[in-house]
């Protein structure tokens, strides 16, 4: 893979769980931003919200944007749900939009093995109604930054991935 995929869409569709399958399947490094950002800082998102607040997060996104536009190069890149909000984001790679309907995305938190940790692992989805209010405002702006839109709604998993897979030019070794 040539240039870096960005996953982007709403915390709990699924940007994770596709990144890793992704990278199994096509053999391609896969990193997360948030993942980034929690080592960096040493600490959970969940502590960085409560001690910092959410602006000095979404600089930590910003400086792990500038970082991965600089540094690196042919990776699938699971990005947190504000991370599309970056200056540079077109700037690191391709941009890949998971598109889902709220209630689907909540049933699929809701129903996982480790609910509670997905939810609680989410500052931003703490409350339902303020959280599906970020869903509508969000969706507008996903769409408009996106290079390919996933519609991944109870769609088998391999479809999705051969979909994504197309669309970066990649091919099973
Ligand atoms: C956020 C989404 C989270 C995480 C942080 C803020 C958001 O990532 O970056 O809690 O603003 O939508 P996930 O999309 O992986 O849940």
């Amino acid at each position: 893979m040539k240039e870096n995929i960005l996953l982007i869409g709403f915390m709990g569709v699924g940007k994770g769980t596709i990144a890793r399958a992704f990278a199994k399947e096509y053999k391609v490094y896969n990193i997360d931003t948030d993942d980034l950002i929690e080592s960096k800082e040493n600490k959970k998102i969940p502590k960085i919200f409560e001690k910092f607040g959410e602006e000095y997060f979404r600089n930590l996104e910003q400086e792990t944007a500038n970082w991965l536009e600089k540094s690196v190069k042919g990776t699938l890149i699971s990005c947190g749900g504000g991370f599309y909000k970056v200056k540079n984001l077109k700037k690191i790679g391709k941009v890949v939009y998971l598109d889902a309907p709220f209630d689907w995305i909540y049933n699929r938190l809701k129903t996982a093995k480790n609910a509670e940790a997905k939810l609680a692992k989410r500052p931003l989805f703490q409350d339902l109604k303020k959280a599906k209010a970020l869903y509508k405002e969000r969706k507008k702006e996903y769409k408009k930054v996106a290079d390919l839109i996933v519609d991944v709604k109870d769609k088998d998993e391999k479809k999705i991935l051969k979909e994504i897979a197309k669309f970066a030019g990649v091919k099973k070794s």
